[in-house]
């Protein structure tokens, strides 16, 4: 059953939540320790992911296989705010399509770079489609916490 893309609606919250949930514990492991991925996942909190979806703040689309959603992508202005896919789905290329969609999202906005916060774990896969590193930085997660991430930026070709 092929895979599709296509943008988030209000009544993906809860699936892409538990994505969000198996994705970091289930292929960030070996970066981070048990602690640092809790904090990570409750980093995503549904009422403000539903309300974004809602309001169209911010582009968000998911990957649909055989009626059950395996990833998801957001973007909020030049930035790469999520890309996270189910291991079940892993290394299969949905985590590149979802990406390709909030590029292509980006490039109709006029955005000619996009920047991203790549976890650990992810680098490898951003800099397979395009992006180079910038810079070793804290990413928020809470008032209180943060992780260590990789800033990176692509130039879209416009
Ligand atoms: C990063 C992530 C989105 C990649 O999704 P994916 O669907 O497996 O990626 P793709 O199949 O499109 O991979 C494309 C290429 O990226 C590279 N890549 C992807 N995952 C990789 C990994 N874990 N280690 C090394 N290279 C990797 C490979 O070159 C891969 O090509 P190949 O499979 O032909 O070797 C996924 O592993 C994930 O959800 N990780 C946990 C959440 C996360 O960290 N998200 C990023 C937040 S900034």
């Amino acid at each position: 059953m092929p895979v599709t893309i296509r943008p988030a609606r209000t009544e993906d919250t809860n699936a892409i939540c538990r994505v969000h949930r198996a994705s970091i514990f289930g292929l960030s492991g070996n970066h981070y320790n048990e602690e640092q991925l809790e904090d990570w996942v409750v980093s995503l909190d549904p009422d403000q992911l539903h309300a974004a979806i809602a309001e169209a703040d911010g582009i968000a689309y998911v990957a649909e296989e055989n009626g059950r959603i395996v990833g998801f992508s957001v973007l909020c202005d030049c930035v790469v705010r999520a890309v996270y896919v189910d291991p079940s789905a892993a290394r299969r290329g949905v985590g590149s399509s979802l990406l390709k969609a909030v590029e292509a999202a980006a490039a109709d906005l006029g955005i000619r770079t996009l920047y991203v916060y790549a976890s650990l774990n992810s680098r490898c896969f951003y800099e397979n489609n395009g992006y180079t590193a910038i810079k070793v930085a804290d990413y928020p997660l809470s008032k209180s916490r943060s992780m260590v991430c990789i800033e990176m930026k692509k130039d879209l070709q416009n």
